[in-house]
């Protein structure tokens, strides 16, 4: 491929459009947006006119513009899988926002046909490509905290009635915690740690109607999970995901190794330090404490947290962007070589998510039957 800055069209320009229009350009500047699609003419207009997109198109047309060589898929999570089929078979490469798809048999045929046609295809999240998660990884890699045993994240919270405008599409069927919030955790965690063994769940509601400010709404979903992962390197961990939990001190992201503990920032907002515990020091404090009680306080009691250091990140923090993915996917193209936020990656967090709906219905573990190769660190 000659051409080194790629073309990007994209499809769906309501609210979550200008996080990747204010990147892909004016960031990364290894692609540039050509055109725009939305069902919302006015939605469209209005986020050229924001972005100095030169064509505003219908999806048909803009698969058929040879200027568009990756279509970015921002609309809502029905329309992902057809429109994601939809722009392979006319040829282009595919980044689509979480979810990739809402089963895992539509995003086998989604692996399966973007391979066939020799094309990339990668789904939000891209958080795992931040300095942040960079850095974990490779501290992980390097052997920082040892062997890893456990992990622990919590996306726990009253959900979105509080601030969200019209946040009711979340009870309904293709909503729920783990569809809408899942995708930031498992991504970040299996791109860390490698694909999954196996995954066990239960899910439960804490209420039947949700009273929202301007409406009342029958839940159709689970709004409460409580998932058990293991890994195929030997890993364990846990991952809540609620939108009925009103507050909670429970770590967004914990990783505990044999040689020290990862306090990792929110996978989502990338709020939050990243800071790093080592076991050698932490043994060094409570064996300065001379009394049972002092040793029992230095050990369980908060006053041993200042043991975590803060992390300096590999390249500087650069905060909560979205962009990277897509930046990365047209350098792929360009280089021949894989996506980091690859098909295969996308389709094992989906089988996943579908999973925890299956273990709480059925009250059965789940084998998992995708796996992905772990991206190659961005810098090492
Ligand atoms: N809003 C957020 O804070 C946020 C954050 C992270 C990820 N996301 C993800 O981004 C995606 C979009 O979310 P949003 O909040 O921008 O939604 P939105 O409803 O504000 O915008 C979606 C847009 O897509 C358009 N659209 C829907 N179907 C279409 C189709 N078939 N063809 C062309 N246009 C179509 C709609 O007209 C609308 O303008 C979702 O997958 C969501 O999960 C949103």
């Amino acid at each position: 491929m000659e051409k080194r800055v790629l073309g990007i069209g994209v499809i769906g320009t309501g609210t979550f459009c200008d996080a990747y229009l204010s990147t892909l350009g004016p960031k990364y500047s290894n692609v540039r947006p050509v055109s725009c699609a939305d069902l919302n003419a006015e939605a469209a207009k209005a986020a050229a006119a924001r972005w100095n997109i030169p064509k505003i198109y219908t999806s048909e047309e803009m698969f058929a513009d040879p200027e568009v060589d990756i279509v970015l898929i921002i609309t809502n999570p029905a329309s992902h899988y057809s429109l994601t089929m939809a722009a392979l078979k006319a040829g282009k490469h595919v980044y689509c926002e979480k979810p990739l798809a809402t089963s895992l048999e539509q995003a086998n045929e989604i692996v399966a046909f973007a391979k066939e046609k020799g094309l990339f295809v990668g789904s939000a999240p891209d958080t795992f490509l931040s300095p942040e998660y960079q850095t974990i990884r490779k501290l992980i890699d390097d052997g920082a905290i040892g062997k890893v045993i456990n992990v622990s994240a919590n996306y726990v919270g009253p959900g979105a009635d509080l601030w969200h405008p019209n946040p009711g599409f979340l009870y309904k069927k293709g909503g729920g915690p783990a569809l809408d919030m899942g995708p930031y955790f498992l991504t970040t965690l299996v791109a860390m740690l490698g694909p999954l063994d196996s995954v066990f769940c239960y899910a439960n509601r804490g209420w039947d109607v949700r009273r929202l400010p301007h409406e009342d709404v029958d839940v159709e979903v689970f709004t409460n999970y409580c998932a058990i992962l293991s890994f195929k390197s030997g890993t364990v961990g846990s991952l809540n995901m609620t939108y009925d939990e009103w507050k909670s001190s429970l770590p967004r992201m914990e990783i505990y190794g044999t040689e020290g503990v990862i306090e990792a920032p929110d996978p989502n907002s990338m709020t939050g330090a990243l800071r790093l515990l080592k076991a050698d020091e932490f043994k060094a404090y409570v064996n300065t404490k001379e009394s049972l009680p002092d040793r029992i306080n230095a050990i369980y009691g908060p006053e041993s947290r200042f043991l975590f250091r803060d992390v300096e990140t590999v390249v500087p923090r650069i905060g909560n962007e979205r962009g990277a993915g897509v930046a990365d996917l047209a350098a792929a193209i360009v280089e021949g070589r894989k996506p980091r936020v690859s098909a295969e990656l996308c389709r094992h967090v989906t089988e996943a998510i579908n999973a925890f709906n299956v273990c709480a219905e059925t009250g059965m573990p789940y084998k998992m039957t995708t796996e992905f190769e772990l991206p190659e660190l961005l810098f090492r």
